[in-house]
C-alpha cells in the first residue's frame, strides 16, 4: 500500500508521504510564500497551488501535525483565491476556495442513501459482549474471529458519496433511508477532502460513512460565545454538531470548527468491476481512507483476535476517555473480515457484525428543589437551579446554572422536577431535559424576579436579549463581582487577593468600591485572624505591582460590557492613554477591529458615564499605569508605526527576521499592498505587489540594502 511515488506535486493523490517529498512540498511552499504567482501564470502552476494547499490541510485538519503557520497558508490561499479572481474560467469545484460557500442554502433536499444507514446493537458490559462474540462464531461457524475495534464518536451520522474522485454528495442519516442532503455545508469542514484519488484504485463510486464532530474545545469556545450573545448554551457538542449541520449559511458552518472522522465504507464500484485488494478487511479499509487522505480512526483502532482481547482494549480505552480532544461515547467493535461481516448479514435494525460497546453514562436523573437567582458584575440575573447532589462523571453536582428565563420555559422546568442532566467531557454540566412521567403533579413553576433579589431595584430586558438586568450600579452584587473580576488573574492579576478575599473585605466594610482595592487598611486585616505577616507583606506587594500592569489588563479588568481579552487588547493599542476614549465617537470605535456595533455602543457609554471618569481619576492619582507604555516605546524605537511589506526574495535576510526587525523597532508588517503602506521592500523576481505599489504614490519602493540602513539609521 505504501506507494513510492515520484517526486511531482501531484503525488499528493496518496497521502503517505515519504520524507523527501515533504521537503519537496515544503521548499515549494517556501517559494510560493515568498514569490507570489504571477496573474498570469500558466496553468500547471494553478495546480501547484491547489495540490499544495490540500497538502497543508491535510497536515493541519486530518494530522494535526501542520508544517507552516497560519498566517502562511492564508497567503498562499489568498494566491489562489486572487488567481481564481482574474482568470474564473479556470475554477474547478475542487479548488481549496470553493469551500467557502457563497449562497445560503434554501431547504435541504430529502434523497436516498445507497446504502440504508442502519444503527447499531448496543451492548454496556463483558457478557454482552461474549454473547455476541458467540453468536457470531456460531453463524459463521468460526472458532476464533478476529475483531477491530474503534472509538464510536459521539456527533451527527454522516454519508459521503465521491463519484470519479470527486465529493458529489453529503447526507445526513435521516430515517436510514434516506437523508437531508447537506452537501454545501459539509464542504465547509476541512478535515473532508473535496477530492480523493479512488480511480487509483479502479473506483468509480463510493459511499463513505462517518461521523461529524465538535472538539471539546471548539464547543467549549462555541457556548462562551452563545453565553456572551445571551442565548443559551447547548448540552453537548454531539448537540452542536448536529444543529451546526443544519445551518443556512454555510459561512456560519465554517466558523463552527467541525470536525469529522470517515469509518465505514458502505458502497463502492469499480471500473470493470475490478477487485480492490485492500478492501478484504475493515481495517484495511480504514488504511485506504487514511491514506487517500479523510481521517479516519487508523490510529485509534486496533486488530485483536477473539472477545477478551475485545473487551481489554474497551476497558482500556475507556480509562483514556477524558484525555481525547473529542467526545466518545463507547467503542465500536466490528468483525474485521469483510466476507465473514457479508457472510453475518443484518438483522432489520443493525448489522449481525459489529457491537457498539457503551461507556458508562455521564448522565444522571435528580431532583430540582429550588432556584437561586445570582446577580452578576454586568447586572445580568441568573437563575441557578438547586438540585439534589448526585455524582456524575467524577463530580458531584448539586447546582447548575439554567441560564435564563428563555431556557427555562424551553425546557419546561418546575421545581420538584425530575431532571436528565449530563457532563459531556470536562464540560460544565447541563440539564437535558426535565422528566415529566417521573413527576407527582405537585411541581410548580418557576416564578422569574421582577425586582433585583440583591438590591431589590427593578429588573430590565432589552427586547433583542434573553437576560433580565439590574441597571443600579451600585447594587451590591454588581458592585463585588466587579471587584473579584478587577482582581482576577486575566485582569489585574492580584495574585493572593482572591474572589474570597473581596467577599471578606466587603462583608467587613474594609472594601466598598475598586479603587478601595489599592487603599485597604492593611493595619486591621493584619489583625484579621488567618492573616500571618507574610501573608499580608504579600498580598501588598501583589496589590501595588498590578499598578504597573499594561493598560490592556486595565480596561480589561473596568469590566466594561462585551469587551473581553482581545478587545481590550484591540482598543489599547488605538490609544496613547486610557483617556483617549473618552472622546472617541462610536464611528471612531467601530473602525477598530472585531468591534461591531454592540461593543462601539458600550466603550462609549462606559467613557460617558460620569461615575466611571470619576473612578479613573482616582485609579490615576493612586498610582496605576494609563498610559500606554509600549506605544511610547514604539514611538522611541523610531520606525513610529510605520508600516512595511516585503515582496520577491531576499538575500541577506530571511523574510521572517526582517519582518521581526520591522516588529521590533516599532513598525507594522502589512498583508497587502494599499494606501495605509508606507515601505514596500524589493526583492529580487518581485511581481504583482510592486507593480500595484508603482501606482500610489505614497509608497516608499525601497531595496534589501536601503531597508538595512533605515532600520540602522533609526537605532543610532
Ligand atoms: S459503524 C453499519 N463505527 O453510532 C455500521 N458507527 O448507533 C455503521 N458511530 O449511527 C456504523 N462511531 O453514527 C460505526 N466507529 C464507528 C462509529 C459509529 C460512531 C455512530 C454512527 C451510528 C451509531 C450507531
Amino acid at each position: 500500500m505504501n506507494k513510492i511515488l515520484p517526486l511531482t506535486l501531484s503525488a499528493n493523490s496518496i497521502f503517505m508521504y515519504t520524507n523527501p517529498q515533504i521537503q519537496f512540498f515544503q521548499s515549494v511552499t517556501n517559494q510560493f510564500i515568498q514569490s507570489p504567482i504571477a496573474v498570469d501564470s500558466p496553468t500547471n502552476l494553478l495546480t501547484q497551488l491547489k495540490d499544495l494547499l490540500r497538502f497543508h490541510e491535510y497536515r493541519y485538519y486530518v494530522l494535526s501535525d501542520p508544517l507552516i503557520s497560519d498566517f502562511e497558508y492564508d497567503q498562499l490561499f489568498k494566491q489562489l483565491q486572487h488567481f481564481e479572481t482574474k482568470h474564473p474560467e479556470q475554477i474547478t469545484a475542487d479548488s481549496p476556495t470553493q469551500r467557502v460557500g457563497n449562497s445560503l442554502n434554501k431547504s435541504f433536499q430529502t434523497v436516498p442513501h445507497l446504502v440504508p444507514m442502519l444503527s447499531l446493537d448496543n451492548s454496556y458490559n463483558a457478557e454482552d459482549l461474549i454473547y455476541f462474540d458467540r453468536k457470531a462464531r456460531e453463524l459463521s461457524a468460526t472458532e476464533l474471529i478476529n475483531y477491530c475495534i474503534e472509538p464510536k464518536f459521539d456527533g451527527a451520522s454522516i454519508s459521503l458519496i465521491y463519484e470519479n474522485d470527486q465529493l458529489v454528495r453529503a447526507i445526513t442519516r435521516g430515517d436510514g433511508v434516506e437523508g437531508e442532503e447537506i452537501t454545501n455545508n459539509v464542504k465547509q469542514i476541512r478535515s473532508i477532502p473535496l477530492t480523493a484519488r479512488f480511480s487509483e484504485f479502479g473506483i468509480s463510486q463510493i459511499e463513505i460513512r462517518g461521523e461529524i464532530i465538535m472538539s471539546k474545545s471548539s464547543f467549549y469556545k462555541y457556548n462562551q460565545w452563545l453565553i456572551s450573545q445571551g442565548s443559551s448554551p447547548l448540552a453537548n457538542p454531539r448537540n452542536a454538531a448536529s444543529g451546526s449541520l443544519r445551518m443556512k449559511d454555510p459561512k456560519e458552518v465554517a466558523q463552527r470548527n467541525l470536525d469529522a472522522f470517515l469509518y465505514h465504507i458502505s458502497y463502492f464500484q469499480t471500473i470493470d468491476g475490478k477487485i480492490v485488494e485492500e478492501l478484504t478487511t475493515h481495517a484495511g479499509s480504514l488504511q485506504l481512507l487514511w491514506e487517500l487522505g479523510f481521517r479516519s480512526p487508523q490510529k485509534e483502532k486496533k486488530v485483536v483476535q477473539g472477545i477478551q482481547q475485545v473487551i481489554d482494549y474497551c476497558l482500556e480505552f475507556e480509562t483514556k476517555r477524558d484525555e481525547l480532544p473529542y467526545e466518545i461515547d463507547g467503542m465500536v467493535v466490528k468483525v474485521n473480515s469483510l466476507a465473514m461481516q457479508e457472510k453475518l448479514g443484518m438483522t432489520s435494525h443493525h448489522p449481525r457484525w459489529a457491537i457498539a460497546y457503551k461507556f458508562k453514562a455521564r448522565q444522571a436523573t435528580t431532583q430540582l428543589r429550588s432556584i437561586e437567582f445570582q446577580v452578576g458584575r454586568t447586572g445580568a440575573v441568573t437563575p441557578v437551579a438547586k438540585l439534589d447532589p448526585v455524582y456524575l462523571g467524577g463530580v458531584t453536582v448539586s447546582s447548575i446554572s439554567v441560564h435564563n428565563e428563555e431556557y427555562i420555559k424551553e425546557k419546561n422546568l418546575k421545581i420538584g422536577d425530575h431532571v436528565l442532566i449530563e457532563r459531556a467531557g470536562d464540560v460544565i454540566p447541563q440539564i437535558v431535559k426535565s422528566l415529566p412521567e417521573l413527576g407527582t403533579g405537585d411541581e410548580t413553576s418557576i416564578l422569574f424576579p421582577k425586582e433585583c433579589p440583591v438590591c431589590n431595584s427593578e429588573l430590565y430586558k432589552e427586547e433583542t436579549e434573553a437576560v433580565w438586568r439590574c441597571i443600579n450600579i451600585e447594587c451590591e452584587a454588581q458592585v463585588v463581582e466587579k471587584m473579584i473580576h478587577f482582581v482576577s488573574k486575566d485582569a489585574m492579576d492580584i495574585k493572593s487577593f482572591g474572589e474570597a478575599n473581596v467577599r471578606k473585605f466587603y462583608e467587613l466594610g474594609y472594601l466598598k468600591d475598586i479603587p478601595g482595592i489599592y487603599q485597604l487598611p492593611y493595619e486591621l486585616i493584619g489583625s484579621m485572624e488567618g492573616f500571618g505577616k507574610k501573608s499580608l507583606e504579600n498580598l501588598q506587594s501583589a496589590i501595588e505591582a498590578s499598578k504597573l500592569q499594561p493598560i490592556h489588563r486595565l480596561i480589561y479588568a473596568l469590566g466594561i460590557r462585551f469587551v473581553g481579552e482581545t478587545t481590550a487588547k484591540t482598543l489599547a493599542n488605538a490609544v496613547e492613554n486610557i483617556y483617549d476614549f473618552i472622546s472617541k465617537d462610536e464611528t471612531e470605535l467601530l473602525e477598530l477591529e472585531d468591534v461591531g456595533v454592540k461593543v462601539a455602543k458600550s466603550i462609549h457609554s462606559f467613557f460617558q458615564n460620569e461615575q466611571n471618569i470619576e473612578m479613573l481619576h482616582h485609579l490615576e492619582t493612586l498610582g496605576l499605569q494609563f498610559k500606554n507604555v509600549k506605544k511610547e516605546a514604539a514611538a522611541v524605537d523610531s520606525l513610529g508605526g510605520q508600516s512595511f511589506l516585503f515582496t520577491g526574495t531576499l538575500n541577506k535576510l530571511k523574510r521572517s527576521e526582517a519582518e521581526e526587525m520591522v516588529e521590533k523597532n516599532g513598525g507594522k508588517i502589512m498583508s497587502g499592498v494599499s494606501s495605509k503602506l508606507n515601505y514596500l521592500i524589493v526583492g529580487e523576481d518581485a511581481g504583482s505587489k510592486l507593480e500595484k505599489a508603482k501606482k500610489i504614490n505614497s509608497i516608499h519602493i525601497i531595496s534589501e540594502d536601503e531597508f538595512l540602513q533605515l532600520i540602522q539609521q533609526n537605532q543610532s
